[in-house]
């Protein structure tokens, strides 16, 4: 039997529709909170295939969602390329600064090998996954990850990372086929061990222009499905472009994707009328909706769904769980989901 999130994921509506959410393994949990300090630093903890697997599986044994997502990092891929990387408490990733003579030095050969805790955990999840949730397995979008590598961590504004892509155009295309190729080859690794779909996390797609959003967000996205589809026709690519806005329809016709994440700035009906079925719509609930609960999330949840109903839609946040939601909002919210013929 087809799980219920891979059907909507390949353009099939259900009702009430599956749900998971960004981030839904995470700091707001304390059994996640001891786990992540039984295992020391958060890298030991993504490369610890039995305290990976326990972190996937922690949120779907409370909640039920529809879909576990992977509990690994975006920078894990950096990572396994040789690159450094450090998760400063409080701080969030640091890593060294990137210039253009470091591209050389990224090193694809030891992806595999580097990935294989990661790969075990797959292995570990599937076998104490149960028949509802799908497996979701996942990576940065390049430019994403290329801006964290260039800005050497969070920036607010990624005037480095795009300076670079004007200054340097070439250069800049080195870092993102390197990058492409190397979520290409992780994706796939994550498919062969047990991924049922996978996601292309590409937080900083919003900041482009329009030219370069084409070039450095929508061109790799269609060379990674494209790549994936050729070997895994039947595994579902969601791609997230964030803060997109009215480019999301150019970003789902580029790059052919099988479902477009919405982040919580887009109108869900917006999004429908530029994303023809049957891609599926992903999202959107505010993240700071679900930290509130109460009165504004239900009617935040009606609205989300009554836009989207007909259509193949997974309930999902607009961004991930914030570290101080009251874990009781996210059993309220899988209960409206779950009893979604009142309200919309
Ligand atoms: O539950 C899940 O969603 C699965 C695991 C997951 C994590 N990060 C775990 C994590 C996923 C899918 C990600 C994606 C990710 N990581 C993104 C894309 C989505 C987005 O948020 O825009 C990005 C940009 C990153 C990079 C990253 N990782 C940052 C900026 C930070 C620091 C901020 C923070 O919340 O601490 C991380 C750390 C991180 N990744 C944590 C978790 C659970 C917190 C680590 C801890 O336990 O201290």
């Amino acid at each position: 039997m087809t799980k219920k999130l891979i059907a909507v994921l390949r353009g099939e509506p259900s009702w009430p529709p599956p749900v998971w959410l960004m981030r839904q393994a995470g700091r707001y949990l304390p059994e996640y909170r001891a786990l992540r300090a039984k295992a020391g630093d958060f890298i030991s903890l993504c490369t610890s295939p039995d305290l990976a697997a326990e972190a996937t599986l922690q949120p779907v044994q409370r909640f039920g969602m529809d879909g576990a997502i992977l509990f690994s990092d975006i920078l894990i891929l950096p990572w396994a390329l040789g690159y450094g990387l450090r998760f400063a408490e409080g701080e969030g990733p640091i890593l060294p600064r990137l210039t253009s003579q470091d591209i050389a030095r990224l090193d694809p050969t030891r992806l595999e090998r580097a990935l294989q805790p990661v790969l075990e955990a797959i292995a570990l999840i599937r076998l104490r996954l149960g028949d509802q949730a799908a497996l979701i397995g996942f990576a940065g979008a390049p430019f994403t990850v290329a801006c964290y590598m260039v800005e050497g961590g969070g920036s607010k504004d990624h005037v480095l990372t795009r300076a670079m892509a004007y200054r340097s155009p070439h250069d800049f295309d080195r870092l993102m086929t390197i990058l492409t190729e190397a979520t290409i080859a992780s994706l796939s690794l994550q498919i062969e061990a047990g991924a049922e779909a996978v996601m292309l996390f590409d937080s900083w797609a919003g900041i482009l222009s329009p030219s370069l959003f084409r070039r450095f967000v929508a061109l790799p996205a269609a060379r990674i499905k494209a790549a994936l589809a050729a070997r895994f026709p039947a595994i579902p690519l969601i791609g997230f472009p964030r803060l997109a806005g009215a480019l999301l329809g150019v970003y789902a016709e580029i790059s052919g994707v099988d479902a477009v994440g919405m982040d919580t700035a887009t109108d869900p009906a917006f999004a429908a009328s530029l994303v023809p079925a049957p891609t599926a719509l992903q999202g959107n609930l505010d993240p700071v909706a679900l930290l509130a609960g109460g009165a504004a999330m239900t009617a935040e949840v009606a609205r989300i769904l009554g836009a989207l109903r007909g259509r193949a839609h997974v309930f999902n946040l607009g961004h991930g769980i914030l570290p101080e939601t009251p874990p009781a909002h996210v059993a309220e919210l899988l209960q409206l989901i779950r009893r979604a013929d009142g309200v919309a």
